[in-house]
Formats: C-alpha cells, sequence, structure tokens
C-alpha cells in the first residue's frame, strides 16, 4: 500500500515535514510512505491554464495522488487557517470537477506547531476543504502542539507520546483505504 504524505510547509526545517518523515519511518509493514516534495514548484492555480495541456508541476501532482492509496496532509497554521501554498495544491488536485485526483480518496489530517494548539484550526479547514473536494477524510485529527520539544534539532521525532499517536492515526488510514486500483 502506498501512503502519499503532502506537507503543506516550504520551510527547510518544517516540523510539519519532520512529522511526515516520521510517519515515513514507523509506517506498519507492507506501508510505503512517500513524501511530495514539489509543493513550491506548482503555478497559482488558475482555471484558464487548467485544460488539456496542465501545467506540468501540476501533472506530477495529480500523477502522484492518483498512484496512491491514501493520503497523510501535515499542515501547519498560518493565521488560524491553511497555508495558501497548501490550498492552493488542493485546488489544483480538486480539478476536473469530474475525476479529480482527490475524488474519493482516503485522506487523514494531521499538524503540528510551536504553540499549544498543534495546527487545530488548520485542521478543521484542512478537513472541510478536502471534503468539498470529494476526498474522505477519515475522522480524528492528530495535533502536535509544541513541536520544538516533539522533535530534536535534526528533525526526529523524539516523543513515545506522539509517535504512538501517529501510528495509531497511520493505522486508521491504512485500514480505511481504497486501493487505488480499485478505486480507479
Ligand atoms: C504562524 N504560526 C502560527 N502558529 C499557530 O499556532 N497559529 C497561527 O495562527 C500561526 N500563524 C502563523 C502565521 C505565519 C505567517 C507564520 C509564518 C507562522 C507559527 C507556525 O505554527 C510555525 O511557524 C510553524 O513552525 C510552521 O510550521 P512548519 O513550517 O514548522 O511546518
Amino acid at each position: 500500500m502506498k501512503v502519499l504524505a503532502i506537507s503543506g510547509s516550504l520551510r527547510a526545517g518544517s516540523y510539519n515535514t519532520a512529522l511526515a518523515r516520521a510517519a515515513r519511518e514507523i509506517a506498519p509493514a507492507g506501508v510505503d510512505i512517500e513524501l511530495y516534495n514539489e509543493l513550491g514548484a506548482l503555478p497559482p492555480f488558475d482555471a484558464d491554464t487548467d485544460g488539456t495541456e496542465e501545467p506540468a508541476a501540476v501533472g506530477e501532482l495529480r500523477r502522484q495522488i492518483r498512484s496512491a492509496d491514501a493520503l497523510l496532509f501535515v499542515t501547519p497554521e498560518y493565521n488560524g487557517s491553511i497555508p495558501g501554498v497548501l490550498k492552493n495544491a488542493v485546488d489544483w488536485a480538486s480539478r476536473p470537477h469530474r475525476g479529480a485526483a482527490l475524488s474519493n480518496k482516503t485522506v487523514a489530517v494531521a499538524g503540528a506547531t510551536p504553540g499549544q494548539y498543534g495546527a487545530m484550526w488548520a485542521q478543521q479547514d484542512l478537513r472541510r476543504v478536502l471534503g468539498i473536494a470529494g476526498a474522505r477524510v477519515i475522522a480524528g485529527e492528530l495535533s502536535v502542539p509544541r513541536a520544538h520539544e516533539v522533535f530534536d534539532v535534526e528533525g526526529r521525532l523524539v516523543s513515545p507520546i506522539v509517535a504512538e499517536r501517529l501510528r495509531i492515526h497511520l493505522a486508521a488510514l491504512v485500514e480505511q483505504a481504497v486501493p487505488a486500483a480499485l478505486a480507479a
């Protein structure tokens, strides 16, 4: 089973990307977690360029989403919501309306912040946006507050409690995923 992890942060030292990497390391046997790392290459969404000749980076995003059996979104919180770059990716992946890459895709949402709420609002917004885009958003959030204490300076997850919560979240995602081959 393949899970594509999409981090909403472009920052080199991102806690959210570190969370995605940790997920890759603790994934259950038989689950391969790949990290999408082209978020910054996506052009701003423009319905005029979204015809048969989609921008190359958009085509690649859609291909990676389509070939995954499930998605794990990890989102920072910017001003109480989702970073614009992440919303931009969701908008691209939500088109065309019929047969969009996100349509019926099983997704889980998580988020990390140095503050005390763990991107709670961003996760709520992202779940709502993904649902409107046609994804199957699994129940449950994974909020990681005080991220600077949860990851070491190299970005390794050092909290056994967060590791266990991440394991449980991933297990739920894998259990509810519809294999891409069957969904196509
Ligand atoms: C933030 N940050 C932030 N944190 C939070 O808990 N709630 C918020 O509303 C915001 N707003 C916000 C706006 C902007 C423009 C920035 C740059 C930052 C702090 C944010 O959680 C912190 O920078 C995280 O480290 C970002 O996630 P990554 O990049 O570490 O994954």
